[in-house]
């Protein structure tokens, strides 16, 4: 039964990722599609404390499916996390006269998606937030996947495969940092990918003697004459990593920090695939009146949950993926 909602918002907040521009034009297009008026709100939650907003219709997110990068801009809001911040934000949605707002994000942006629900409910506001995950980092915990995931570990893989020409050429060890301060999926994902040597993730404890020297020893004496180790940023520095392998096997590495680029280009077909259909999600939960909702990926499906709940869900980290690239690792011309 559809609720009548006249009015909502959309924002992206915190880190982009590639399809954060799909998921827009989703919002938006669902909304017209459904009789609800849309609104851009620019710069992530301080859009909505400062009254940064844009008006939105179905041609206003033509040609935008294919980009990457975020057409409302995005930021972190510091001023956000402070309940007079919240207080501003509730402000300007009822000078908009929003109903509903469709935040697209990663963790922070869900902290303030639940701040501002409870603080809208405490101030008797018709106000419903809805999530949509989307963050490279692929780190929220009610969801398998999250948009900008699929791009970033194609442009990272994409990098990595050019460096192993040179390192190849050269028979050089190389370190490849990749995004991840907290999570080490990218890391692990992109590691199996390019046939890594030896991969450092946060969530693995690093020892560095069985991780990465004793792996390139054994690579080495397999015939191996070039290396790639691939870090996450929370796994430690990538050139405190090269001088370590340099004292440990008088190799000379060389260290490739893939930073920002990871976050751009065009999002693929997985990526914008998945953002329209959250998109599509969000509206028709908030159409339907199930506000302060997550909307995730469970077992390839889009399912709703509630906030409260969904944010309290832990992702397990996938080890067996650890033991997937441990055993390829190995380039012993002879069984064991
Ligand atoms: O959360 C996504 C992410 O790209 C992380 O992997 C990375 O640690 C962080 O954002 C970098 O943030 P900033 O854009 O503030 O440098």
């Amino acid at each position: 039964m559809e609720r009548q909602v006249k009015r909502i918002g959309v924002l992206t907040s915190g880190g982009d990722a590639p399809g954060m521009n799909a998921a827009v034009r989703a919002v938006v297009r669902t909304a017209i599609n459904h009789g609800i008026d849309c609104v851009g709100i620019r710069r992530g939650w301080n859009g909505l404390i400062n009254s940064d907003f844009i008006p939105l219709d179905a041609p206003s997110v033509s040609h935008i499916i294919n980009k990457g990068g975020t057409m409302l801009y995005t930021a972190r809001s510091e001023e956000f996390r402070t309940a007079e911040g919240r207080a501003k934000a509730l402000a300007t949605c009822k000078l908009l006269g929003l109903e509903g707002i469709v935040a697209i994000g990663g963790d922070g942006t869900f902290q303030g998606a639940l701040a501002l629900s409870r603080q809208a409910a405490q101030a008797g506001s018709r106000l419903q937030v809805v999530g949509i995950p989307a963050t490279i980092d692929n780190d929220i915990g009610c969801s398998h996947y999250t948009i900008g995931f699929d791009t970033a570990c194609n442009t990272a893989v994409e990098c990595i495969d050019k460096l192993r020409d040179t390192m190849q050429s050269h028979e050089r060890c190389s370190v490849v940092e990749v995004m991840g301060r907290h999570a080490g999926y990218l890391a692990l994902y992109v590691g199996i990918s390019i046939g890594a040597t030896a991969v450092l993730i946060p969530e693995h404890e690093v020892d560095f003697d069985r991780d990465v020297t004793e792996k390139i020893r054994r690579a080495r004496l397999a015939g191996t004459t070039h290396y790639m180790v691939v870090v996450a940023e929370g796994a430690g520095s990538a050139f405190r990593i090269a001088e370590r392998i340099k004292e440990e096997t008088g190799m000379d590495p060389r260290v490739t920090v893939l930073g920002h680029i990871q976050r751009g280009g065009t999002p693929t077909a997985r990526d914008r695939e998945t953002a329209s259909r959250m998109g599509y999600e969000a509206v028709m939960s908030l159409a339907q009146g199930r506000g302060n909702r997550i909307i995730a990926t469970q077992d390839g499906r889009i399912v709703d949950l509630d906030m409260e709940e969904a944010l309290g869900m832990v992702k397990h980290f996938q080890m067996d993926r650890y033991e997937v690239l441990e055993s390829l690792a190995n380039t012993r011309s002879t069984p064991l």
